[in-house]
């Protein structure tokens, strides 16, 4: 049985010009000084986006036939450790985690805008793939995330909280700046597969076609089958190797880590209010931008 830690909650403070948490800085140079593999594989998201989704879905696609145990025996923070993530009394370092790491690939997972990532992934020439979910339902995510992990600041109330995503002040920053600073990067750095949370919701199979064709693997049918059942929602949700129930800085009688997994929760938080307000600073925040949403399937 685990017992909840519940007194950590750190304060926002600007790193660089983005809002942060000192748990994602405070190993910032041997992050910065990280050492990537050309066969390293970054997963990179703004929280909340589908990391832990596509972090399954690629360890079960590269080791599921190998180690089939491997994706209900260790929790996916190992399998996939979190790079920037520093948190010394609980468990070791993503850097630390990542340089002992002996499979092939490695998969890493981060939350760093573009700008923060070590540029040893780009001299490697690492690939990178980037998810991204659509503002309404990823700020909603992020708020109930954000009252059941103690890690993370106080979330406040959800009007409060609302207005903080719109400025930027979350853990990460700015949702705006996050994506778009990642869908800039795409067209410059061919290596990076840029999913949407709801073209994976939509259609798995034709976003695994992408992501084997992207990494080059060709699974056999039975190994695809497999891959898609352990990523269903319901499987996820009940399998604690990839739930997170076993990490006892997040209360889940608050709020479980797989939540709704739905395409349009935000509908049951925001007002009509809130919502026509949203649109107006969004439509602001996003002019000078190609990339778009979908807030619904
Ligand atoms: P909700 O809070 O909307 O339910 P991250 O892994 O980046 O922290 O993202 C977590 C979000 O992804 C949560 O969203 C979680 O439920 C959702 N999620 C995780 N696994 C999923 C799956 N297999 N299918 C759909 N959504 C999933």
């Amino acid at each position: 049985q685990k017992e909840t830690v519940s007194h950590l909650r750190p304060e926002l403070f600007d790193f660089h010009g983005v809002s942060m948490a000192h748990y994602f800085t405070d190993n910032c140079d041997n992050v910065d000084n990280f050492q990537a593999k050309p066969d390293d594989i970054l997963i990179a998201t703004y929280p909340k986006a589908g990391t832990t989704w596509v972090s399954h879905l690629l360890d079960l696609l590269y080791f599921g036939k190998s180690s089939p145990k491997r994706g209900v025996s260790l929790p996916i923070y190992e399998r996939v450790p979190f790079l920037e993530f520093s948190v010394p009394a609980l468990c070791p370092t993503g850097v630390e985690m990542s340089d002992k790491m002996t499979t092939s690939p490695r998969l890493i997972k981060t939350h760093l805008p573009v700008q923060f990532v070590p540029k040893s992934f780009w001299e490697q020439k690492c690939r990178i793939v980037y998810v991204a979910r659509n503002a309404k339902d990823n700020v909603v995510s992020y708020f109930h995330f954000d009252r059941m992990n103690s890690l993370m600041p106080e979330p406040g109330d959800w009007p409060n909280y609302l207005q903080r995503f719109q400025e930027g002040k979350l853990v990460f920053g700015s949702w705006y700046d996050h994506v778009k600073g990642w869908w800039e990067k795409k067209q410059v750095y061919p290596k990076l597969l840029y999913l949407h949370y709801e073209d994976l919701a939509e259609d798995i199979d034709r976003e695994l076609d992408r992501v084997c064709s992207f990494l080059g693997v060709c699974p056999t049918e039975e190994e695809r089958r497999q891959v898609k059942e352990g990523v269903k929602f319901d499987a996820m949700k009940k399998n604690s190797m990839a739930n997170y129930s076993t990490m006892n800085v997040m209360d889940f009688k608050i709020s479980p880590f797989i939540r709704k997994g739905k395409v349009g929760d935000w509908k049951n938080h925001f007002t009509v209010y809130q919502n026509e307000q949203f649109d107006k600073e969004y439509q602001k925040k996003m002019m000078n931008t190609t990339l778009k949403f979908r807030t619904e399937i």
